[in-house]
């Protein structure tokens, strides 16, 4: 007989930006609307309550995305029992004290990145949900982006030959809001340090995984970053003294000699083909993903230019790239994820992008932040658990 497993979720700091977007609208609304998580005959139905300080904006927003529940009681659902995971999007610096919480009322722990903002908090995170016996993830949603996967799949079919190098370019003009027609697109606490922000963690988790499960572990960094744009203007358009790093330019040793450098910024303009891509060099060809797509270019297909700044350039080096399994259809990352934890909770499928994980980039985000202060190459050790 077909059954529906009723996955009762906490989604706290459900209002933010990536709460509401990813996790919600894109993700656990989604996954309802779709009728849930097929597991042969069986479902796995997600049913959020969603929690905030604003009653006003939970109640539209549940209306929005056709949710029942909402409170701004935390303690209460915490103690009821019809919930069973507790998933945290909020500041990244209300993190810990809010899944420490979560961990000693049960609840399995879904969170975002980063879980902690120094390494020994995000280990503590992973230890005690561990001890507890509750299962744990943490969002890892560049792995499931269609150019990243695509890239992994030239890795697994040795497309590369020897991998040489990565280049990652990341970043998009974040406007300062002092443009009355441009307001600020990010939230203000992202360029205070002491609140949490700053692109060296924002992005260096990300940088973490993605070289961990993409090409191999990353072993040591080297980190540059700027405080560009020091005054910025915030969400009551005051300005403010921007004191964490809005420009970071890292490098990092990985598992079988390969270098890959990073550049993540939010004062630059694009002119690439995505707000993220990742270039790869090898032997017998390259390749470079963006979010969605992934062109590839062989060593067959490689022009052979020659120096020479008196003519014109002929040759043009956006052609000669094909596009890689351009048809593949993909599901929203973050909804990817989502619905893996859901079956890791419900049929105990392994899942392993758990605490531990989470810590992992919290590591090199923190090395990140030691290299550029003391402007020397930091080790990644392997983290004790
Ligand atoms: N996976 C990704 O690609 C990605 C991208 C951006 C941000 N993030 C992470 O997601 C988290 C949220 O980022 P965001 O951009 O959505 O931020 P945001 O500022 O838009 O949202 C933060 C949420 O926390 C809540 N909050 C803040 N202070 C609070 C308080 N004192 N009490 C109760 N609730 C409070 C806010 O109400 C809001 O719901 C951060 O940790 C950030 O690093 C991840």
């Amino acid at each position: 007989m077909a059954t529906t497993h009723t996955v009762g979720i906490i989604m706290n700091g459900v209002t933010g930006r990536m709460g509401t977007n990813q996790h919600l609208k894109r993700s656990v609304a989604d996954i309802r609307d779709q009728g849930g998580v097929k597991v042969g005959d069986d479902t796995i139905m997600p049913d959020p309550v969603l929690v905030g300080r604003n009653p006003q904006k939970l109640e539209a927003l549940a209306a929005e995305t056709g949710v029942e529940n909402w409170t701004t009681d935390l303690d209460r659902v915490l103690a009821d029992d019809r919930y069973s995971v507790y998933a945290d999007f909020q500041t990244t610096d209300r993190r810990v004290a809010a899944v420490k919480q979560a961990v000693a009322a049960g609840k399995h722990i879904y969170c975002e990145k980063p879980t902690a903002l120094n390494t020994a908090d995000a280990l503590e995170l992973h230890r005690i949900a561990e001890s507890a016996g509750v299962k744990h993830g943490v969002v890892q949603d560049k792995l499931w982006l269609p150019g990243i996967v695509k890239l992994k799949r030239l890795i697994d079919q040795r497309f590369f030959g020897r991998i040489l190098s990565v280049r990652g370019e990341f970043g998009y003009w974040v406007f300062t809001g002092e443009d009355a027609e441009q307001p600020a697109q990010r939230p203000s606490w992202n360029y205070r340090a002491e609140d949490g922000g700053g692109i060296i963690f924002d992005m260096l988790c990300h940088w973490r995984y993605v070289l961990d499960n993409t090409f191999g572990k990353v072993r040591s960094v080297s980190c540059v970053a700027a405080v560009l744009l020091p005054d910025r203007l915030d969400e009551n358009h005051e300005h403010y003294e921007a004191t964490a790093e809005d420009a970071a330019y890292a490098t990092f040793e990985i598992d079988g000699d390969i270098l890959a450098h990073f550049n993540s910024s939010w004062c630059v303009r694009a002119r690439r083909d995505d707000l993220l891509t990742i270039q790869v060099d090898g032997t017998d060809g390259s390749a470079v993903a963006g979010l969605r797509g992934c062109l590839a270019q062989s060593l067959a297909d490689t022009p052979r230019p020659v120096w020479n700044p008196d003519v014109a350039q002929p040759i043009d080096y956006y052609a000669d790239w094909t596009p890689v399994d351009a048809d593949d259809q993909f599901e929203n990352a973050f909804k990817i994820q989502w619905e893996l934890f859901l079956r890791h909770v419900v049929l105990d499928e392994p899942f392993r992008w758990g605490l531990l994980e989470g810590a992992k980039g919290v590591q090199l985000a923190e090395l990140g932040i030691q290299s550029w202060k003391n402007r020397a190459w930091k080790q990644v050790v392997d983290l004790e658990v």
